[in-house]
């Protein structure tokens, strides 16, 4: 029936996006951001170790999963995770995004771009919003976890706002220090308001193992309404 994951019972399949995007300016150059895709790395390897199965839609980051049973797709611009998540989102139960995927991308130049004596000015276009793009065409059982990369002041609220603008079931906001970091500080945010997560720096491995926990305990409550008949619902 509609909203059933289309495979039924199983391990739970989790996707998650990680690392940067490489976004061309010329067949040289590229704008990118600083993220590692660790984090995402850490989440796969704890979800294997539950028996889940993990696909990684990855960045050009430097580090790999450990574990040889996450099935690994790589991706540079966001044009190509856009394309992967296409083709992933109706066959996972989770989508985590935790990529650092670009806002603005120029429209690339073929070949090298010249040195000149004058100033050169780049003009980028918006990127889609992917999240909010899958958040728009997933099923009601799958959970979607975004992220939240804020200044430490006023990161609660910039997240809540974020949580409903892209219309998904948990965000994870993290001050910037998380960027390259070995640790994770984050909170996270439901759409009921409620605020959970360690205000002490953990482990990136210890980080992934609570998100999954709490993304296990979202989508046993939306197993619940799915399958409960209409006028049922707990
Ligand atoms: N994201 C996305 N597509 C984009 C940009 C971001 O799917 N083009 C996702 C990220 O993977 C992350 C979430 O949206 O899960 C929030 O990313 P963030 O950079 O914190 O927020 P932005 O939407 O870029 O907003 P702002 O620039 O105001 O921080």
């Amino acid at each position: 029936p509609a909203g059933v994951s289309p495979t039924g019972p199983g391990p739970e399949r989790l996707l998650v996006t990680a690392g940067p995007t490489h976004e061309p300016i010329d067949d040289v150059r590229y704008i990118s951001n600083r993220s590692s895709g660790r984090l995402g790395i850490a989440l796969c390897d704890q979800a294997v170790r539950r028996g889940w199965n993990a696909t990684l839609l990855l960045g050009p980051s430097a580090v790999a999963p450990a574990d040889s049973l996450v099935t690994v797709r790589r991706f540079r611009t966001t044009a190509d995770l856009r394309a992967l998540l296409g083709a992933e989102l109706g066959l996972c139960d989770v989508l985590i995004m935790a990529a650092a995927v670009a806002d603005y991308r120029p429209v690339p130049a073929s070949g090298k771009l010249r040195r000149t004596a004058r100033k050169l000015v780049l003009e980028l276009e918006p990127t889609p919003d992917l999240l909010a793009e899958c958040s728009a065409r997933r099923r009601p059982d799958q959970v979607l976890v975004g992220f939240a990369l804020e200044p430490e002041d006023g990161l609660e609220e910039s997240a809540h706002r974020k949580l409903a603008a892209k219309g998904c079931d948990l965000i994870v906001a993290n001050p910037l220090e998380t960027l390259e970091s070995e640790h994770i500080r984050a909170v996270l945010i439901a759409p009921d308001g409620s605020v959970r997560g360690a205000p002490l720096p953990v482990s990136k491995a210890e980080f992934a193992g609570i998100l999954l926990d709490e993304v296990a305990r979202l989508r046993a409550l939306k197993h619940a309404r799915v399958e409960a008949p209409a006028g049922h619902a707990p």
